[in-house]
């Protein structure tokens, strides 16, 4: 894996990383990444197929690892796997609260249940990982990291409901920083911008659209799993020991459209 070429193979030897929803997507990405450098992983999801495949990718990698079906909503089934974590693995050095929900609903369409549903998920389950884990990452003097969105701090039409829900990840893991930082405990979120493959990408762009879109990326290319890892990896290592309260946008400048009205009719002025 390529993260080896700049990170230290034992850079998280002897430590533990627990990742939710950590069976597919930009999370098993993160998980992998971690895996790379040493770490032992531990992942829940909701499907026990799902994990299996992912733990075969991550044994790959040479790590020891633990998965166990928890849906992040389950605060008891939740406190389960972390708990069991820790006889398996160790104590949780890291964890990455990457569960996810969404769909993409007009407002007046979103039932209070969709609502709830997506807050559920991706709000309090990660409320629910961080309180689950918290004994164990004050005895590490751990990291949390939260897998937030760009909808967290700009609205996205027909996301109200990932958008509430980001933000109040955003604010969540901001407080966590303070009120844990004594413990020794930092907390961070990664904001990723569109990744090819993903769950995410599959609900929310038509993949032939999305190939005319990604001339509006300053990049000009859709991220990788992988590079929301290194990310993840960077933030959780002692190169960023005094980071905390803090978000990384790793979105290669998705988020930097501002006026998109303005820039697409300046771009259609300018052509030839
Ligand atoms: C409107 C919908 C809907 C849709 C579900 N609901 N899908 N409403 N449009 N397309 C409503 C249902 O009608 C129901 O409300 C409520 O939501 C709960 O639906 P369930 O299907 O019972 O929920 P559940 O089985 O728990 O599934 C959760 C889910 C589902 C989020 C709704 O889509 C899911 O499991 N998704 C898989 C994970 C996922 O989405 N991953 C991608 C994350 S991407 P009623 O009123 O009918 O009872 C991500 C990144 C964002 O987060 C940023 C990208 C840039």
């Amino acid at each position: 894996m390529q993260i080896t070429k700049y990170f230290a193979k034992d850079l998280f030897k002897g430590k533990t990383v627990f990742v939710t929803g950590g069976g597919s997507g930009i999370n098993l990405g993160i998980a992998k990444s971690f895996a790379a450098v040493g770490a032992s992983v531990a992942i829940c999801g909701r499907t026990q197929e799902r994990l299996d495949g992912a733990t075969k990718e991550l044994a790959a990698l040479g790590a020891k690892t633990f998965a166990k079906v928890a849906d992040v909503r389950q605060m008891p089934a939740l406190q389960a796997a972390i708990d069991e974590t820790k006889q398996v693995l160790g104590p949780i050095d890291v964890l990455v609260c990457g569960a996810a929900g969404n769909f993409v609903c007009r407002a007046e369409d979103l039932s209070p249940n969709g609502f709830r549903t997506v807050v559920d998920i991706d709000l309090i389950g990660s409320f629910h990982a961080s309180r689950a884990a918290f004994t164990q990452l004050k005895e590490t003097r751990g990291t949390i990291l939260f897998v937030s969105a760009g909808m967290a701090y700009m609205p996205y039409a027909f996301q109200l409901h990932v958008g509430a829900a980001k933000a109040g990840i955003e604010s969540m893991m901001k407080n966590l920083a303070l009120e844990w930082g004594p413990y020794g405990i930092r907390s961070c979120s990664i904001v990723p911008g569109p990744i090819e493959g993903t769950e995410g990408m599959k609900r929310l762009a038509d993949p032939k659209e999305m190939q005319e879109r990604l001339r509006h990326i300053p990049m000009q290319r859709m991220g990788t799993a992988d590079e929301i890892g290194f990310a993840a990896v960077f933030l959780a290592s002692p190169m960023a020991a005094y980071v905390t309260g803090e978000q990384l946008i790793v979105d290669g400048g998705s988020g930097l459209s501002g006026s998109a009205l303005f820039n697409i009719g300046a771009e259609k002025m300018l052509r030839r």
